[in-house]
């Protein structure tokens, strides 16, 4: 394990790999309920089958992603950065996780009050559990409020983030602060 204490300690292959893939789904996930908003019904609802696959996907990975941090080393931040930067990457890192959970989390119940506790279906390859609720619109519409709310939420925390990443790599003229996240090695 990396435990380097220097501006150049990475991100270990593993951890670099999970970042990348939850990353695309999520951004995948994103593209495919803006889109699913102005299609037909019949389309509509197929690609929000797949949103919910994507989306318990993102579930499943982020729980061995947070089960590997919580048993890893990480390295320790860029020696280069202030204090306040340390602390409001922390901050954010922590809501991120939050939301990972939190935004699969209330899609999973939202479907589940909707279709009462229909399975939902992976692909069509295996089904993964709804959560036992009697069917109930009003609850779905509450749960999808929190869900739609969460997301947005997880935006402006990414804008954040990236913005993190870019002003270190741009204004503070970093090289190694997006490397310690590269799939380059
Ligand atoms: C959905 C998109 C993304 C999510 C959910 C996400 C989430 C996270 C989280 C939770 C961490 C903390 C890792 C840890 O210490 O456990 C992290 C680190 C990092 N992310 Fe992202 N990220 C996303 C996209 C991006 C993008 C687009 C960039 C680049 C522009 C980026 C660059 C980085 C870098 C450089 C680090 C390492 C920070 C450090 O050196 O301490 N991320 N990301
Ligand atoms: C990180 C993963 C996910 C992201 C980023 C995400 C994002 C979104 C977004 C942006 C919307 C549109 C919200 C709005 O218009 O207010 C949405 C809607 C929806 N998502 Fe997700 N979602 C994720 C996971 C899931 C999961 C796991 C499920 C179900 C198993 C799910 C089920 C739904 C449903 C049913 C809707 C429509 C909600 C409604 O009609 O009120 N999502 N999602």
């Amino acid at each position: 394990m990396d435990s380097q204490t220097t501006s150049s300690a990475r991100y270990s292959r593993g951890a670099v790999i999970l970042h990348w893939l939850i990353a695309a789904l999520i951004a995948l996930n994103f593209a495919a309920a803006w889109y699913a908003q102005n299609q037909p019904r019949d389309a509509a609802m197929q690609i929000m089958g797949n949103h919910k696959a994507i989306g318990i996907s993102i579930l499943l990975l982020t729980l061995v992603r947070i089960g590997w941090r919580l048993t890893h080393r990480v390295p320790a931040p860029s020696a280069d950065l202030a204090p306040w930067e340390v602390t409001l990457s922390k901050i954010v890192h922590f809501l991120l996780y939050g939301l990972m959970l939190g935004i699969p989390l209330g899609g999973w119940a939202t479907h589940s009050a909707f279709s009462g506790g229909k399975p939902v279906s992976m692909f069509g390859i295996v089904d993964f559990p709804g959560l036992p609720f009697a069917q109930n619109k009003d609850l779905g519409e509450t749960f999808g409020g929190a869900h739609g709310t969460f997301a947005t939420v997880m935006l402006v925390l990414l804008a954040l983030h990236v913005a993190g990443a870019l002003k270190h790599r741009i204004i503070d003229k970093n090289t190694q602060a997006l490397a310690r996240m590269s799939l380059r090695r």
